[in-house]
């Protein structure tokens, strides 16, 4: 038999760092979910009318704008993205909230694959250790070359991220991720948020 050699092509990184205050953003949060869960004595609820990926409770995309804790909570998870990119010498020279949103996942409630597009993508696992919703990356266009039986192999399309509350996690947002079912009757809260990268430049004279 001809031998068949095999080497893997592509790679992707994900990056995390522990939340500095954490404790503090998770009650801030807490506090944003219990106004949205109480509409009739709020009257707030930022819900989406239009369906997404997300198939749990949400705010708004642009909650950043009608939350300003959220507005500071991204300016933070910035700050060490910041360091990082000025460190390590990537081409960002400006991160700008162009979403963010703040999601509960109930029993039976998931997020379908999808990705944020050409953003750098944060998430703040803010309460998912109560619960076995798992959150995964998945490599793309893989349609072939699946095992039958898959003992032994080197080929994967999912990797799942061992989430800590109070983790945040950042990547590139052409990255397609989901969120497995939560199969407890305890509540997995994450927040989202997606950075511009802005490439700033001064207005000529015309
Ligand atoms: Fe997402």
């Amino acid at each position: 038999m001809v031998d068949i050699n095999r080497f893997s092509i592509f790679k992707s990184e994900v990056f995390s760092f522990e939340l500095p205050n954490f404790n503090f953003w998770k009650q801030q949060i807490e506090q944003i979910i219990l106004v949205e869960d109480n509409k009739n004595i709020h009257g707030q609820d930022t819900t989406p009318d239009e369906r997404c990926n997300v198939m749990a409770k949400r705010t708004a995309w642009n909650s950043h704008m009608r939350y300003p804790t959220l507005d500071l909570l991204c300016q933070e998870i910035a700050k060490p993205i910041e360091e990082f990119v000025a460190k390590e010498g990537y081409d960002i020279p400006e991160l700008e909230p162009a979403n963010c949103w703040v999601n509960w996942y109930r029993k039976d409630n998931f997020s379908h694959p999808h990705s944020h597009g050409s953003h750098l993508s944060a998430v703040l696992f803010v309460d998912v250790e109560k619960t076995d919703a798992r959150f995964f990356f998945h490599a793309n266009h893989n349609l072939v070359l699946i095992k039958k039986q898959d003992v032994i192999s080197n080929f994967s399309n999912l990797k799942e991220v061992q989430a800590k509350d109070g983790t945040v996690i950042f990547f590139d947002g052409s990255v397609k991720h989901s969120v497995s079912p939560n199969n407890t009757n305890n509540t997995r809260v994450t927040m989202a948020v997606n950075y511009k990268v802005n490439y700033k430049q001064e207005r000529d004279e015309y």
